[in-house]
């Protein structure tokens, strides 16, 4: 049985979760949303660089909704809430990466309001990722050999330049003077999808937290940066570093930091790891990296192309989850609801 699916945009990442549907045979791609009016009425094979598909993009979602698909691929730049409960009232599952984790970052009517929509409909909805998402899983299974757990930590350090999103890095504070005393502000505020990982992290921990919080760093481009789509002008932030923490009686005991760098006159010169990084201190302390390096058959023209690795890494924590999240009870799920989640049905066979 495979299960059908509408897909949902078709950014940066949403390309990714269609050549993956399209690609496993336990997934049937039946229909996408196109929210740019020049998207309509195209094959979706098309829009994302593969041969065409035979399903159109559209944006009649009721249109969509009558497809009865068992699950939508809610790849979007930003969650809209109603948009989601549309979805779920429908009785159809929604897996996610657009800042979804447990719901809190929508705010208590939001969340609520997916809840309300989940249980109206019997539909569940699932959002990760790579970070926040998959990194937090892996910190999870690498603390699972511990008898002792003092802290842990999760790190993701990349060079992001050839991410082309500024519409989701401005409100980060990426572009503003490195002196905008609002900086810290616009990155608790666009970032707040990774105080719900945190939240995840300590709840999958039986951890109480008395505090979430967000701390942050910036660096500066002494040069203008040209990053194609737009640009950074010399003095304004081309880095941006993150610590949101789970604080558990006056210690920090989660922490999920981000170190995100742009071009190469980065002031101060952060060094970044080129991966996702786990340390637990305890008893063992215990260190996990995730490297990604791309496949011998892989063909890059330039930098920019090896951004599809970091978009493959995003749409597939969701996309493999899909079967887990039709068969889940109704409600928003997280890693701690879901069976594990493999790459079943993109196993290379012959
Ligand atoms: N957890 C993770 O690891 C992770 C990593 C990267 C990204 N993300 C998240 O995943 C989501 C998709 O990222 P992305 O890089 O693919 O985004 P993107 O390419 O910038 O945008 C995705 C799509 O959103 C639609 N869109 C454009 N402007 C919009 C607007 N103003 N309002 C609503 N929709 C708009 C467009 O749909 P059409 O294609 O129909 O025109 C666009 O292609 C974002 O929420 C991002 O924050 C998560």
């Amino acid at each position: 049985m495979s299960s059908r699916v509408v897909q949902w945009t078709t950014g940066n990442v949403g390309m990714r979760s269609v050549v993956a549907i399209v690609a496993n045979p336990l997934l049937e791609l039946v229909g996408c949303y196109a929210w740019s009016p020049d998207k309509v009425g195209r094959d979706v094979g098309e829009l994302c660089g593969i041969d065409p598909v035979g399903v159109l993009a559209t944006d009649d979602i009721d249109a969509l909704l009558a497809l009865r698909p068992d699950c939508v691929v809610y790849n979007p730049k930003w969650p809209a809430v109603e948009e989601m409960a549309q979805i779920l009232e429908a009785g159809i599952n929604i897996v996610a990466t657009a800042a979804f984790i447990t719901g809190h970052a929508l705010g208590e009517d939001g969340r609520r309001r997916i809840q309300e929509a989940c249980v109206s409909g019997g539909a569940s909805i699932f959002g990760s990722g790579m970070n926040p998402g998959f990194a937090n899983l892996l910190a999870l299974v690498s603390a699972g050999i511990c008898d002792r757990v003092d802290s842990i930590t999760m790190l993701e350090s990349v060079d992001s330049t050839g991410y082309d999103s500024p519409e989701t890095e401005i409100p980060i504070g990426f572009g503003r003077p490195i002196d905008d005393p609002e900086l810290p502000t616009m990155v608790a505020s666009a970032t707040a999808v990774f105080g719900d990982a945190v939240r995840l992290t300590a709840d999958a921990l039986g951890l109480e937290l008395d505090e979430v919080r967000c701390d942050a760093e910036f660096a500066q481009t002494t040069t203008d940066l040209d990053l194609g789509s737009w640009s950074i002008a010399a003095g304004c932030v081309a880095g941006v570093a993150a610590n949101w923490q789970g604080v558990h009686q006056g210690r920090s005991v989660v922490q999920l930091k981000v170190m995100w760098r742009k071009g190469q006159t980065l002031e101060p010169n952060w060094k970044v790891q080129h991966g996702y990084i786990v340390d637990v201190q305890g008893s063992p302390n215990v260190h996990t990296k995730l490297t990604i390096a791309p496949p011998a058959d892989f063909v890059a023209h330039s930098m920019k192309d090896y951004m599809v690795l970091g978009m493959i890494i995003t749409a597939l924590p969701a996309i493999n989850a899909i079967p887990a999240v039709c068969a889940a009870a109704p409600g928003i799920v997280t890693y701690m609801d879901l069976p594990l989640i493999t790459a079943r049905g993109f196993v290379q066979t012959g």
